[in-house]
């Protein structure tokens, strides 16, 4: 006998909270899109009522997702429920999801309510919110360290006025996995009308135990929804990881007993997005999407592997999305071929003129790069999907010179509005020359944040992807930039970001500052 888990991803929502990640609408529809892709049952899209931004792209994600339930969250008030009532009107299926702080220490020090004023307005919120939609959603912020009796005075209550889910935050990550478990089914227990709702669980990562905390609540406490991110994003320390939840599920399906919507073969994608878009890097050694999480370095550990898999591995490389770095296509390969390529790939593409576009990028990387692989084909189209919008700044050339001993120089021409601007630079290295050379031009006086370089596929021969993060008057936007020269990558990335701040509507107030 098995039952349904259901996937509740919100790295769109709470993955968004993490300082440096906030996204741009595109960047959310992009996501979204392959959050269905890998059929997740819930995307929690954003905070509507945070900022106008998000409640457009909540709007936009409405709009194009058919299969996954699409949720926005709100505070426990009239205005929070309208506004992500009104953002999620194009859904196919929609989900409010209210909360409000239950916890002493946050009531009485952050809210300054009493236990009364927050257990009418939970329930007021529920009963306002289900005017909009059947699928009600309600979270006590700091429910893990709020008291027992008090939770389920107000659980109770928040099902009576019809919430269909009950999540419980360990907001802080301060759970430890038998107690959370038990936590949840004390209050399944206690709480008369337990079996009116589906239990869920909504685990931060500061101690390390997300993933365990939460598999506790479904084992012990009864949980049948997980809240996860895609790569455990988040604010702190992180989410509980969807691709680990997914695959200890999976893996020990003889232990849980539990089935899922999910195709897991999307998960590989999915991660590489979210680290492309939001330029967090996945850590080599993390669970199944990590570079390393399938590599067998020892000798007999490679020895094993060769004579019988499954004495080193206990999941499938392939099964999560990994690719073999296959070399699909060259130089002389036609538009057809390209075609059926990315449609095997699963891009989906919007016109024939997103597809002449990204051919003719296609061929221009074919020129500097004999072997073409599946990962170079997914970036050219993010890429490509990237420069559908407006660009003001754009990369033209560049020439660069280093010598040992010397300082670097490099001069840049670029597109500024619809004139060619050629700028020329020294630095202590070749980026930072680059660099230089494009803000003596834009003088943009943005801080730059973040600077990571990584290898698309493996060898020498691999683009360099690069993600810089720049941050001026309170706004955080990230670029990323592909080449085979990582110079000329590092270029783009940076007139990447600074079209984003150049254009108010690509990037959005960080989540944390807005409400
Ligand atoms: O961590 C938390 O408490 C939350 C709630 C808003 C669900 O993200
Ligand atoms: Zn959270």
């Amino acid at each position: 006998m098995t039952d349904k888990l259901i996937i509740f991803d919100t790295t769109l929502r709470d993955g968004e909270q993490s300082p440096g990640a906030s996204m741009t609408k595109d960047e959310k529809v992009r996501i979204a899109r392959q959050l269905e892709r890998l059929r997740v049952d819930v995307i929690e899209a954003g905070f509507a009522a945070s900022s106008h931004g998000d409640a457009a792209a909540i709007a936009a994600v409405a709009a194009v997702v058919k299969d996954s339930i699409v949720c926005s969250l709100a505070r426990a008030n009239e205005k929070d429920i309208t506004i992500a009532a009104e953002s999620l009107k194009a859904a196919n299926a929609k989900r409010i999801h209210t909360f409000i702080a239950t916890s002493a220490l946050h009531m009485e020090k952050k809210l300054r309510m009493t236990p009364d004023q927050v257990f009418d307005q939970a329930k007021a919120a529920v009963r306002f919110a289900r005017k909009f939609t059947n699928d009600v959603e309600f979270s006590p912020e700091d429910g893990y360290r709020s008291d027992m009796d008090f939770l389920c005075r107000i659980l109770e209550a928040v099902i009576k006025e019809g919430a269909t889910t009950l999540n419980i935050p360990d907001t802080v990550g301060y759970a430890v996995p038998e107690l959370y478990g038990h936590f949840i089914k004390t209050l399944r227990t206690r709480i008369p009308n337990s079996d009116k709702a589906i239990w869920s669980v909504h685990c931060h990562n500061d101690l390390g135990m997300g993933v365990a905390n939460s598999l506790a609540g479904v084992v012990t406490g009864g949980a049948r929804q997980v809240e996860c991110t895609i790569n455990g994003l988040g604010e702190r320390a992180g989410n509980t990881s969807l691709e680990e939840i997914v695959m200890a599920v999976r893996t020990r399906k003889d232990f849980f007993k539990l089935d899922l919507r999910i195709d897991a073969t999307q998960i590989v994608p999915a991660s590489k997005l979210v680290s492309q878009i939001t330029g967090f890097v996945v850590q080599p050694n993390k669970a199944v999407v990590g570079a390393n999480a399938f590599a067998h370095a020892s000798g007999i550990h490679q020895d094993g592997v060769l004579k019988a898999r499954d004495t080193y591995e206990i999941m499938r490389a392939e099964d999560v999305g990994w690719s073999a770095n296959r070399i699909v296509l060259g130089k002389l390969s036609g538009r057809n071929a390209f075609k059926q390529r990315i449609q095997e790939l699963g891009v989906v593409l919007e016109s024939e003129t997103e597809l002449n576009e990204a051919f003719a990028r296609f061929k221009a990387l074919a020129d500097q790069k004999s072997e073409i692989f599946d990962e170079d084909i997914v970036s050219l189209m993010s890429d490509s999907a990237m420069s559908q919008q407006k660009e003001h700044y754009g990369f033209i050339s560049l020439n660069q010179h280093s010598e040992t001993g010397e300082r670097p120089k490099s001069r840049v021409v670029f597109k500024v509005g619809d004139q060619d601007v050629s700028s020329e630079a020294e630095g202590n290295g070749p980026v930072d020359a680059t660099l230089n050379a494009i803000e003596k031009k834009v003088e943009s006086g943005a801080e730059l944040l973040l600077f990571s370089v990584n290898a698309i596929t493996s060898g020498t021969q691999s683009q360099g992807e690069v993600t810089m993060r720049l941050s001026k008057g309170g706004r955080i936007v990230n670029g990323v930039g592909m080449d085979p020269d990582i110079i000329a990558a590092s270029a783009k990335a940076y007139l990447a970001a600074l079209n984003k701040l150049h254009d108010p509507s690509q990037a959005k107030l960080n989540a944390q500052m807005a409400p």
